[in-house]
């Protein structure tokens, strides 16, 4: 999808009400604020590990009238230490690395964490992202792969609660219509090409994006 705003984006995709969202790196808090907006009763948990941003973000919320105190909370720490203690939560990863996510994920869930869903927009690394949530049993809601100020970002909203296979390799993006995604394909599959000692995995996405793409 060319040129679509990330963040309205992320906001408009939800339509479940959660009990709770945790906006982990939520740096000016955004998207906590949007879904907090959109959902009257969940419950928003705002982490940033950057005390001058979460200082700021704490005033930029008391302003915020349909947002009062008791429906956030702000938890400044390093991603990684947080447990996700509460039933019905969606936790959101946005706007970093894929394999900076994975790190915090696989800390996440070593604590005793509760089952959650995960909404994530990431770049770079999206194989190693992929791998590890199809490691841990997630499947695929719904994906999207979305350019913003020319920046490509994978969407994934993620759940242990269904069943679709989460493809490794983003096959499912692949739109030959859109020339960007053409763009971004041709490039994994260029990589793909020139990788030596390639698992049995990226062999079958090399000839899968190669046949998607008519190369
Ligand atoms: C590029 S911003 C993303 C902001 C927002 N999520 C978005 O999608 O627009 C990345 C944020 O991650 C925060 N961050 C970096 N490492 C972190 C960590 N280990 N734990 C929590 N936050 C972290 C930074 O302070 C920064 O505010």
């Amino acid at each position: 999808m060319s040129n679509t705003k990330r963040i309205p984006y992320l906001i408009n995709l939800i339509d479940k009400e959660y009990s709770y969202i945790w906006d982990l790196c939520c740096d000016h808090g955004n998207i906590g604020i949007g879904l907090g907006q959109k959902f009257p009763s969940t419950k928003i948990i705002f982490n940033d590990i950057i005390p001058s941003i979460t200082n700021a973000l704490r005033e930029k919320l008391e302003s915020l009238p349909k947002l009062n105190s008791k429906r956030f909370k702000i938890i400044t720490v390093d991603a990684k230490k947080l447990k996700i203690d509460k039933d019905n939560s969606l936790v959101i990863i946005a706007g970093v690395g894929g394999r900076q996510a994975r790190e915090f994920l696989e800390e996440i869930l070593r604590s005793e964490s509760q089952n959650f869903d995960l909404l994530l927009c990431t770049h770079y690394q999206q194989e190693e992202l992929r791998e590890f949530l199809i490691q841990k049993n997630f499947g695929l809601l719904r994906s999207e792969l979305i350019f913003d100020k020319l920046r490509p970002y994978e969407v994934l909203y993620v759940s242990r609660e269904v069943e679709n296979d989460i493809p490794s390799f983003s096959t499912e993006l692949l739109n030959r219509d859109d020339v960007a995604a053409r763009e971004y394909f041709t490039k994994k599959y260029r990589y793909l090409e020139k990788k030596r000692n390639k698992s049995e995995n990226e062999l079958k996405a090399q000839e899968e994006i190669k046949g998607l793409l008519k190369l």
